[in-house]
């Protein structure tokens, strides 16, 4: 909770006992004995209701970005024009604290009962690239998720294609940094990549397996698989659903980009990116992208944040990109995930994004200055324009007397481009030897 808060709480605290204090006084000099101890109860009453009533609204302030915080001048920070390259042209109504950039680390963490080890990995690998974990022994993890291709970890269409060419009706994400989300899918169903793994090999439209022990059993009766299960589980050598996941996850936390230009730069490589990326990599921050796209994953879907990982996606009801390209056909995570209506999605990493399109849950768009103009004008409600007065909007506040300006309403043609360039500053190449 912020400091300001604790304070006027305790100060609050302290005005009960000193107020409690003078009415002890008060009471004892001036009323009758046999009123003295109703007298105080009330006195001691009323402050508990008010001092209680004082903690609510302060809770609710603080909930409530905004003016209301202004509570607290000394501690809302200002962006300060030298924080960018273009002095302060994107002030924006929204960001109020300079954002900080953070790197991807150099290795993905595994959960305490999977530790990494090269055994492991390498048997994962195995299983990611084996046709023969498919129904028709035609796909594998990486038919959708193509690793040594440009397709960054996805498959390049809008909806992938499983066994005996069925369509599905969502894109493939990528699995590349994967092993960074706290939530995986587009509606988060899944929140490890062991839990994950399993779900593709018995999806019908996907893998197809009839069933998980159809799974173990076609494992089992492939010679092949006897030396790496017992190097990497020398513990439980068997084949078993739980060690296959295991050691697809394994393999899946080395598939990291962390060696981007973006990282290259936020680690002191000043000439990582160009004048236009950093351009961009401002607009993303003062249009406030980093809201939802925040820290070193670019998600607050990803385990650094301690963020609520899913959204409302289109956030502004009713635009004209929402019909053309059917973003509300599909209802997302069920409304449980979030308590309220559909369209709730996790918040994608936007990590190698520049290879991963075509866009968004049903690969419906295809290029990335639309993803880019759609998620300003769906998730930020800005417009589009390429006229400066669009850009500011001017509010009459009669009752103040005051003019409110709002500046950054509107992306202009160039401002994406920005945005663009630097979204393929992070784009990234594994690590060898995938
Ligand atoms: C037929 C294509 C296809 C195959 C085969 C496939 N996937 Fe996927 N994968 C998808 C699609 C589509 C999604 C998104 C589904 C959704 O969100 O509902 C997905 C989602 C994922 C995700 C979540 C990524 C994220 O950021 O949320 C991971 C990880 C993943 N797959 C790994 C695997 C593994 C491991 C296998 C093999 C066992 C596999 N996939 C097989 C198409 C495929
Ligand atoms: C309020 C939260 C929020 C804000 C703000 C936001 N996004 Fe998104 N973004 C999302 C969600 C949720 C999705 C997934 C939508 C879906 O289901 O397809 C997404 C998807 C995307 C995608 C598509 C990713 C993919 O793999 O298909 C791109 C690109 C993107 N956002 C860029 C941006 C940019 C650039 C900005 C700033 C102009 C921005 N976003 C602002 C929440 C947000």
């Amino acid at each position: 909770m912020n400091t300001g808060i604790v304070e006027l709480i305790a100060f609050g605290l302290v005005a009960i006992v000193a107020g409690f204090f003078l009415l002890v006084s008060m009471v004892l000099e001036l009323a009758p004995e046999q009123r003295r101890k109703w007298l105080l109860g009330i006195g001691l009453g009323t402050g508990i209701i008010a001092f209680s009533l004082k903690i609510g609204l302060i809770l609710l302030f603080s909930l409530y970005p905004g003016p209301m915080l202004s509570l607290f001048p000394e501690r809302q920070h200002e962006y300060a024009p030298s924080h960018l390259p273009d002095g302060g042209r994107h002030d924006s109504s929204l960001v109020k604290t300079p954002y900080t950039w953070q790197a991807l680390p150099a290795s993905a963490p595994s959960p305490g009962d999977n530790p990494q080890t090269a055994e492991k990995i390498r048997l994962g690998r195995m299983l990611f690239f084996d046709t023969r974990l498919s129904a028709d022994g035609t796909l594998s993890c990486a038919s959708c998720h193509e690793i040594s291709s440009d397709k960054g970890g996805g498959d390049g269409l809008r909806a992938s294609i499983g066994i005996g060419g069925q369509q599905g009706t969502r894109n493939a994400p990528t699995v590349l940094n994967a092993a960074f989300q706290k939530v995986l899918f587009w509606d988060g169903r899944a929140t490890s990549l062991e839990d994950q793994a399993k779900g593709p090999l018995i999806n019908p439209i996907e893998m197809g397996m009839p069933s998980l022990d159809r799974v173990v059993a076609t494992v089992s009766g492939i010679a092949e698989y006897i030396e790496p299960f017992a190097a990497a589980f020398p513990a439980q050598p068997s084949v078993t659903i739980d060690n296959i996941a295991k050691a697809i996850a394994a393999y899946e936390r080395t598939l990291i980009t962390p060696d981007s230009p973006y990282d290259r730069f936020v680690k002191g490589d000043s000439s990582a990116l160009s004048a236009q990326q950093i351009r961009g990599m401002a607009l993303f921050e003062s249009t406030g992208c980093v809201f939802c796209h925040s820290g070193p994953n670019f998600s607050a879907a990803s385990i650094f944040a301690d963020d609520i990982p899913f959204r409302l996606f289109p956030s502004v009801p009713d635009t004209e990109y929402e019909q053309q390209y059917g973003f509300t056909d599909d209802p997302g995570a069920a409304p449980d995930h979030s308590g309220s209506k559909p369209g709730i999605w996790r918040i994608p990493s936007l990590r190698n994004v520049n290879r991963t399109g075509p866009y968004f849950h049903n690969g419906s768009v295809a290029s990335l200055e639309e993803a880019v103009r759609i998620m300003a004008r769906v998730q930020l409600n800005k417009s589009l324009s390429n006229s400066a007065t669009d850009d500011s909007s001017i509010h009459w506040l009669p009752g103040d007397r005051r003019l409110a300006v709002a500046t950054q309403q509107a992306l202009s043609d160039s401002e994406v481009d920005e945005i663009v360039a630097f979204l393929k500053a992070l784009d990234g190449d594994l690590p060898p030897l995938h």
